[in-house]
């Protein structure tokens, strides 16, 4: 799999839009404006390939990316957390996030993305929860830890892999930046692993 070749596909309001539920595919979530498309962005080496703004709530749809092995996918779900939309939109955001996660077989893992500054928000611990209920496999990314001096990075990490030791799920934890690209190549090789199983 070569990530470079990720190509835009669709995006679905609703999992009846989404693509056929065959393949191998791999999500990403996480908290509005933590670094979602900007990671993908990263790691398939096109700073156009997912929009990202400085606005939370970019993301509103789920999109699919192609990568060039048929069949396999990223996927960019929109931010959970974003307050300043009406209480209707953000039930329905959630409530077609909950489908695309209790429905899609062909999801092999999620990728949760966290601010390095303010990780593990309750959200971030109901996904992790979530994905330790469901047996399914999850890569941490702590991210824009170019904000960060390494030693406070590192001690953000430490905190993390403590709260998150008793979780079978968490598969890899990876200090992260979208801007140094540091993490980037420890990212790829595990969603090559997972996307490739
Ligand atoms: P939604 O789509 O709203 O859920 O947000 P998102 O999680 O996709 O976040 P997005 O990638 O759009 O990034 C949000 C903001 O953070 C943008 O201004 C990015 O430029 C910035 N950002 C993302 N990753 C990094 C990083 O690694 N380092 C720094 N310094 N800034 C980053
Ligand atoms: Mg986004």
């Amino acid at each position: 799999i070569s990530f470079n070749s990720a190509r835009f596909m669709v995006s679905a309001p609703r999992l009846e839009d989404c693509p056929p539920d065959t393949g191998a595919e791999v999500a990403f979530a996480g908290r509005s404006n933590a670094g979602k498309s900007s990671a993908l962005n990263a790691i398939t080496a096109n700073s156009k390939l997912a929009r990202t703004s400085k606005t939370p709530g970019r993301t509103r749809l789920i999109n699919f990316f192609s990568l060039n092995r048929e069949n396999a996918r990223l996927v960019d779900l929109p931010g959970y957390g974003y307050a300043k939309v009406s209480r209707d939109m953000k039930d329905d955001w959630q409530k077609h996030l909950g489908h695309y996660l209790n429905d899609r077989r062909c999801l092999r893992g999620l990728v949760l993305v966290m601010d390095i500054r303010h990780p593990l928000t309750d959200f971030d611990q109901m996904m992790v929860e979530w994905c330790e209920h469901n047996k399914l496999p999850l890569m941490i990314l702590a991210t824009k830890a170019d904000k960060l001096k390494f030693g406070q990075a590192k001690n953000s990490m430490l905190d993390i892999a403590r709260r998150l030791e008793n979780f079978t799920c968490v598969q890899h934890l990876l200090m992260f930046s979208s801007t140094s690209k540091r993490g980037v190549d420890e990212c790829r090789a595990a969603l090559i692993d997972w996307l490739e199983a």
